[in-house]
């Protein structure tokens, strides 16, 4: 298969050579080879596609460069492959280019399939570490569980999870949890109470029937940042608010003053 091409194409360079006086190094253009403006008379659909969204491969390069010759002049295929042109990355030492670019004419409309995670190491690994880092439920899943289809998609949790209560939105899913690692609940200082109330609305009725100073803070003002922070009163209060003699004999502030939530004064 190989040598009629070779013949073929050492003919054309001597004829090419015999016609023009050009070094043999750069290509002859013969009268009757393609050029580019000639393959829009018979292919419709990727000039018109390069022209859409060829990106890079509008502006760096031209047919000619990946499509080399022609049937049946080329008895070879001419469909190139990346490699001619992209080598050298952990990216570029994937299987299957096309499965996700899926059209070389518009390279950057990228089709996610099913059940991908390694291809999406290649660029991103931060996200891999957190969920190695913290294992949750999380860890096992293909990120293109969650980022389906088309490339950068970001899902709602709520896709997948009914929230803790019903007015919770998206917004609030990502206050308090990290997708690659959820188990690691944490909170700005400023988060509603009614938020944690979802869960300990014990609490907050507590709190707020109580008649003490307390009742005026958040829950966040006292469990500070990371879920389940228990703060020690004397964080506020000081080491000794009483005098010492009596801390000593009792040494656990609740003897007197109950819980947080609902003190005795
Ligand atoms: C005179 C019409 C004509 C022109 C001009 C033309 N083509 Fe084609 N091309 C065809 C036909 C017909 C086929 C189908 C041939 C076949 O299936 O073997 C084809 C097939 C192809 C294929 C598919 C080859 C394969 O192996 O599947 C490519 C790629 C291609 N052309 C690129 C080009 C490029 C690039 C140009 C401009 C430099 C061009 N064509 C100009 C008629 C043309
Ligand atoms: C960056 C390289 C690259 C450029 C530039 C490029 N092509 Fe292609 N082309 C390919 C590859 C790769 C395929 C095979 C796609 C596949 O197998 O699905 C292909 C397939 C084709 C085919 C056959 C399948 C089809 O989609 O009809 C034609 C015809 C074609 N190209 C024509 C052109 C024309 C005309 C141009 C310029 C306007 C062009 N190509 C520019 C890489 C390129
Ligand atoms: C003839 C050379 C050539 C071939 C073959 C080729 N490319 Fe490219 N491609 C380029 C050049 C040049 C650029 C721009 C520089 C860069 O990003 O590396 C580019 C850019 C790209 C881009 C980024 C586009 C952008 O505008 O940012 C993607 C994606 C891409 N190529 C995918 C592919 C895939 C997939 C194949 C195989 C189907 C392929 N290329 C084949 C030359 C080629
Ligand atoms: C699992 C899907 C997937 C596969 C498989 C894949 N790519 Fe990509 N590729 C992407 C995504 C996603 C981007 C990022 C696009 C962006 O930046 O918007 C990208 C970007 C690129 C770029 C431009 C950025 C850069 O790093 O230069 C090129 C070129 C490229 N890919 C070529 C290839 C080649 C060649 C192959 C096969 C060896 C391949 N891709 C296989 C998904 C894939
Ligand atoms: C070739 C490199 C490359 C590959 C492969 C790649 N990405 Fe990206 N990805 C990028 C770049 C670059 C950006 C930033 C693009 C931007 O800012 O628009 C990005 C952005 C993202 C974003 C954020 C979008 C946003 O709105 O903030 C998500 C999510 C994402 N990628 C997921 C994935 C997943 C999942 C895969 C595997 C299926 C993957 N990427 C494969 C390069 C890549
Ligand atoms: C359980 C669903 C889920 C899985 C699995 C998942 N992600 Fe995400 N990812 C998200 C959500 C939701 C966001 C949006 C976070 C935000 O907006 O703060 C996101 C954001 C991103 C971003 C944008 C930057 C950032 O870190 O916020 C990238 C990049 C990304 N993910 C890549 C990946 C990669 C790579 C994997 C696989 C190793 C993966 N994701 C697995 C749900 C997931
Ligand atoms: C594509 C579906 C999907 C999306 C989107 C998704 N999750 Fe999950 N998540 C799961 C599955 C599946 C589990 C495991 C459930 C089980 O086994 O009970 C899980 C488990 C969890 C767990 C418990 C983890 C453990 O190890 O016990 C938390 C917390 C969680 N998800 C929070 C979130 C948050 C927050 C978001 C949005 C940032 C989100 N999820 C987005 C599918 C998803
Ligand atoms: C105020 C903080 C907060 C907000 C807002 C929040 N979560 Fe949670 N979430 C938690 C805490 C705390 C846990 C329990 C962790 C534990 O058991 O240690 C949890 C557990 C989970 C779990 C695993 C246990 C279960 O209930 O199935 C999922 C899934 C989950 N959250 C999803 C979501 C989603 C979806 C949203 C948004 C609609 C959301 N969370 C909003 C704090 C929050
Ligand atoms: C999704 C439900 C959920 C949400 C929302 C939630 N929690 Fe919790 N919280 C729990 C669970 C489950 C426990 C463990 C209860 C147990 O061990 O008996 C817990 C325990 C706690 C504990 C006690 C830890 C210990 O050591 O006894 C504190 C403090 C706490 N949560 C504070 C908060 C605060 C503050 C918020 C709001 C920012 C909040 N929680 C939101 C489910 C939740
Ligand atoms: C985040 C800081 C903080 C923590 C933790 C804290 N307190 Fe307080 N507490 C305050 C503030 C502020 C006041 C109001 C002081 C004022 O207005 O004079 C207060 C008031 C009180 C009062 C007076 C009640 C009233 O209504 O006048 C008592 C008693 C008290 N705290 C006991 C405790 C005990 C016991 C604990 C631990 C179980 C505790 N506090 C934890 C900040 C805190
Ligand atoms: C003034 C500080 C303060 C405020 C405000 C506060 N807590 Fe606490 N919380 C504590 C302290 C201190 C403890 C440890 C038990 C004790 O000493 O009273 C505690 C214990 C807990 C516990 C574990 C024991 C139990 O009672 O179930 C939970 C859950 C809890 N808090 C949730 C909340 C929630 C939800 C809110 C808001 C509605 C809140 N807390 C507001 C200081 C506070
Ligand atoms: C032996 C019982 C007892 C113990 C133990 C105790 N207290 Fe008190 N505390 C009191 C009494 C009684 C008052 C005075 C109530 C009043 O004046 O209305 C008081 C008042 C306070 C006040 C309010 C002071 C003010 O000026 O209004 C604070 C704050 C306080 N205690 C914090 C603490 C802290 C923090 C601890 C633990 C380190 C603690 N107490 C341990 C009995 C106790």
């Amino acid at each position: 298969m190989s040598s009629p091409k070779r013949l073929s194409k050492l003919a054309l360079l001597l004829a090419g050579a015999m016609l023009l006086p050009l070094p043999l190094t750069s290509t002859p253009v013969l009268a009757n080879e393609l050029v580019v403006a000639d393959c829009v008379k018979c292919h419709d659909r990727p000039p018109k596609d390069i022209l859409e969204a060829g990106e890079s491969h509008r502006t760096e390069v031209s047919c000619v460069d990946c499509h080399e010759g022609h049937a049946p002049k080329s008895g070879d295929d001419i469909i190139p492959s990346c490699s001619k042109c992209h080598e050298g990355t952990d990216h570029f030492e994937l299987e299957n280019c096309l499965g996700c670019h899926t059209n070389p004419h518009t390279p950057l409309m990228i089709t996610i399939g099913k059940n991908i995670t390694e291809p999406c190491l290649t660029c991103h690994t931060d996200q891999m570490e957190q969920l190695q880092q913290h294992e949750s439920k999380h860890t096992q899943q293909d990120c293109s569980n969650c980022h389906r289809a088309t490339h950068g998609m970001i899902p709602d949790c709520t896709q997948c999870h009914s929230p803790h209560e019903k007015t919770m939105t998206q917004v609030d899913c990502l206050t308090c949890h990290k997708p690659h690692m959820p188990l690691q609940v944490t909170y700005p200082d400023d988060i509603s109470s009614q938020k944690c109330a979802a869960c300990h609305s014990d609490v907050l009725k507590m709190l707020t029937n109580s008649d003490a100073k307390h009742k005026t803070f958040s829950c966040a003002t006292c469990h500070q940042k990371v879920h389940k922070t228990i703060p020690r009163c004397q964080n506020c209060h000081g080491e000794t608010p009483h005098p010492a003699t009596m801390h000593e004999k009792f040494p656990e502030c609740g003897q007197c003053h109950g819980i947080a939530h609902n003190l005795n004064k």
